[in-house]
């Protein structure tokens, strides 16, 4: 899909359809040319109402605001509607709120997202209809912006998009095409393309590293692990940054085995790991100022004669000894390890991406990620740029009551809590248990458990992969360069 932004004004430009955004119902509007076809219809700009008037070669969307994540919904919902027309392109004006930037990328979001389909297995592919969009600098209310601010904001917002729905398409590929092997080819395939640094270590390397805690978890699987490593350095960088994510490429839950129906979606267990891939990707191509590192800890978690035990103690790669209860609290050994690893990078900051508890998902509801660490100011930081780039996301907090919760009278730490309740905080809490003092503030944890993958389509969020923290973070690391000078 291309984007060409142009200075003339929407009747000037030529297109075989017009999008038209009805805002707050406002039908007096004098872009809102067809009031009698509309009335027909029975279009009174109600949310979440579209009227296709093909013979004028017209789309009517309605938002009930400017709000940029509703620019985000009226775009999605325009291009869904036209996916099976056959127009192959379309105009539409410019419709600022506050910042033209900011709804300029959000209208560039809802047409990428709106159009992404997952139809690998299907026999029939989804059809694609529009190639070219036609952006005016017209506005709705006739406010006037910096054509080059405009146009950078594009190709900023293709980025970002494009990268998370290359984590989707990751996510929603099924755990024997996506094993931690395939995936570390992908990850190789990316690193050649946005010429990263690529380092992809296998069992080997775990033993050698005494990762005792993501060989455990990966013992019983017939598809060995992988922990791969690819970083951006670009030439001046600012900040140093580590981003790790879980990639259990499928979570059967060992054998402390999950229920059938709470083992369907499982494959999206890998989705830390596949945000971690699509924020390099992004930064990468956004060239930020960032030495980027990104970890992936990949393995399986299964069942078998060799399956790691309720009652064992593993060692993990900083000496801790951690009593396992249920290996279906997987992720938090997988990223125990990774974090260690992480951290020896000597990181300004370090986040990690996991869906991680199922209590997150309770706590949250499915759509919001779980913001939890120990830096106030940082977990702000991270709100703020979910806020702005469109994600959900909540803190939830730490306290020293919940902490005691995961003591164990066998090893150094249990790797579930005592108690069914505050079960996203306590996970987060066991892998704080393995963040060094020295880095404590350096150091958040998103669990992505709910929105990573949603069977049901959710605003402009397609069914399935929702590749959740991938905008925010980017988000994050734009905000953060844009705002620091050298780093020594
Ligand atoms: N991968 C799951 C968490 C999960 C649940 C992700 C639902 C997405 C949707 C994780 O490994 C897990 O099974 N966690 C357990 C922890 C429990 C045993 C303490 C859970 O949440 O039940
Ligand atoms: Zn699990
Ligand atoms: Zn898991």
């Amino acid at each position: 899909m291309k984007f060409v932004l142009s200075n003339k004004p929407l009747n000037q430009i030529e297109a075989d359809l017009e999008v038209i955004l009805v805002v707050n119902k406002n039908l007096d509007h004098p872009w809102v040319q067809d009031r009698t076809d509309l009335a027909l219809f029975g279009f009174n700009g109600e949310e979440e109402q579209v009227a296709f008037l093909p013979h004028l070669a017209r789309l009517y969307v309605s938002t009930p605001s400017l709000e940029h994540d509703e620019i985000r919904n009226a775009t999605a919902k325009a291009i869904k509607t036209l996916k099976k027309s056959h127009a192959k392109s379309l105009k539409i004006g410019t419709y600022i709120d506050k910042c033209p930037v900011v709804n300029i990328k959000a209208m560039v979001d809802g047409f990428i997202f709106g159009d992404y389909a997952f139809d690998k297995y299907k026999s029939k592919k989804e059809e694609h209809s529009i190639q070219e969009i036609m952006i005016s600098t017209q506005e709705y209310s006739g406010k006037s912006f910096s054509f080059e601010n405009a146009q950078e904001a594009i190709s900023q917002a293709q980025i970002v998009a494009n990268a998370t729905n290359f984590v989707r398409d990751i996510v929603n590929t099924t755990p024997d095409d996506m094993t931690p092997k395939k995936f570390a080819k992908v990850a190789k395939i990316l690193a050649e393309e946005n010429a990263l640094e690529c380092h992809i270590y296998n069992k080997k390397f775990l033993e050698e590293n005494k990762m005792g805690a993501f060989l455990a978890v990966s013992r019983a699987s017939n598809h060995p692990p992988r922990l791969v490593h690819l970083i951006y350095r670009p030439k001046n960088p600012k900040y140093k940054i580590a981003i790790v994510g879980k990639g259990l490429t499928y979570d059967s839950g060992g054998l402390s085995l999950k229920p059938s129906e709470h083992m369907v979606t499982m494959k999206a267990d890998k989705s830390g790991a596949s945000a971690v891939m699509g924020i390099i990707k992004a930064v990468s191509e956004l060239a930020l100022p960032i030495e980027l590192h990104a970890i992936a800890g990949l393995c399986e978690n299964m069942i078998g004669g060799n399956a790691y035990k309720p009652d064992d103690v593993l060692v993990a790669k900083n000496g801790k000894t951690i009593e396992v209860r249920n290996t279906d609290a997987e992720g938090r050994l997988v990223l125990a390890d990774c974090l260690c690893y992480a951290q020896e990078l000597k990181p300004d900051f370090i986040l990690d991406f996991a869906t991680l508890t199922g209590a997150c998902v309770v706590a949250l509801g499915e759509y919001t990620t779980g913001v939890m660490g120990f830096n106030k100011e940082l977990k702000e930081q991270i709100l703020k740029a979910a806020e702005a780039s469109g994600e959900l996301a909540a803190e939830l907090p730490f306290n020293k009551y919940l902490g005691k919760l995961l003591k164990s009278s066998v090893a150094d730490i249990s790797n579930i809590s005592s108690s069914r309740y505050g079960g996203a905080i306590t996970a987060a809490m066991f892998l704080g248990e393995f963040i060094e003092e020295a880095n404590r503030d350096k150091w958040v944890h998103l669990d992505i458990a709910g929105p990573a993958y949603i069977e049901k389509e959710w605003g402009y969020n397609p069914y399935g992969a929702g590749a959740a923290g991938v905008r925010m973070a980017v988000k994050w690391m734009q905000k953060l360069t844009s705002e620091k000078k050298e780093h020594n």
